[in-house]
């Protein structure tokens, strides 16, 4: 298994499936009738439904948040099924949660406020849900600017990972968003709050054990951060 997620053509495929979300949108926008024409009718692949804005914000916001989680995934994965060849596609899917993530914002901005900075601002200042949503995905961005092997090499490893743990923040900010802005169903929030409290637990026991071991077997092996490992 891990050979098969060495292989170099892998990233292709696995690269065209994380855009599958994206194209599905984009055929349903198309085809809904929302751009071309209003009533040619929801018969398509993609049903955008009677509030395509809704149904746009609803699915980017989604996939933010899956894409986040299945980032955070990858080390507990790699780790616990002895598969270091998962940590390849990482930055790829951290830059998916930020593709995502930067779709959604600009729906907001753009069919929610038609570039209005003003109410946006006030918007961000008023309604607490996007006040914290807001912060997640502006986390995102130090993120995705430095997820290069050259900002690794300019920042040192241990800088880069520190920053890097900032993710955690924009998944925590991510699950806070919806669980605020959802009305009646809390079900889909309160998964994702698993998922995010059980990876972030994960991480503490894996930090706990670590400060527990002897000082000499822990400067025994320091491990070096490339995008490739980090
Ligand atoms: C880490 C960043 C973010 C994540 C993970 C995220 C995630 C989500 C999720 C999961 C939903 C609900 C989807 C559903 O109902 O199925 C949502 C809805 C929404 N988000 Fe975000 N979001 C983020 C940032 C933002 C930002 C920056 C804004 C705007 C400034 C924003 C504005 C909205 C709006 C307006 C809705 C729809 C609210 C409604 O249904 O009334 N989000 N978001």
């Amino acid at each position: 298994m891990n050979s098969f997620l060495s292989n170099k053509w892998l990233k292709v495929p696995v690269f065209l499936l994380c855009m599958v979300p994206a194209a599905l949108l984009v055929w349903g926008i198309t085809h809904n009738g929302y751009i071309q024409s209003i009533d040619r009718g929801p018969s398509t692949f993609v049903d955008l439904g009677a509030d395509p804005i809704a149904y746009i914000t609803h699915s980017t916001g989604d996939w933010t948040i899956r894409f986040l989680i299945i980032t955070l995934a990858i080390t507990p994965f790699r780790k616990l099924l002895s598969l270091p060849a998962l940590i390849r596609y990482r930055r790829m899917l951290g830059l998916f949660a930020f593709f995502y993530g930067s779709a959604h914002f600009t729906t907001y901005i753009w069919l929610y406020q038609s570039f209005d900075f003003q109410a946006i601002w006030a918007d961000v200042a008023k309604r607490r849900f996007i006040t914290v949503g807001f912060l997640g995905f502006v986390l995102m961005i130090p993120l995705a600017i430095t997820s290069t092997k050259g900002w690794i090499r300019r920042m040192g490893g241990k800088n880069w990972t520190w920053l890097h743990r900032a993710i955690y923040v924009s998944a925590i900010a991510g699950v806070i968003h919806y669980a605020w802005l959802v009305k009646s169903d809390e079900r889909k929030p309160l998964q994702y709050a698993a998922m995010v409290g059980v990876l972030l637990l994960y991480r503490i026991v894996v930090w706990i054990i670590g400060a527990r071991k002897p000082p000499s077997i822990r400067a025994a092996r320091p491990a070096p951060v490339t995008s490739e490992t980090a």
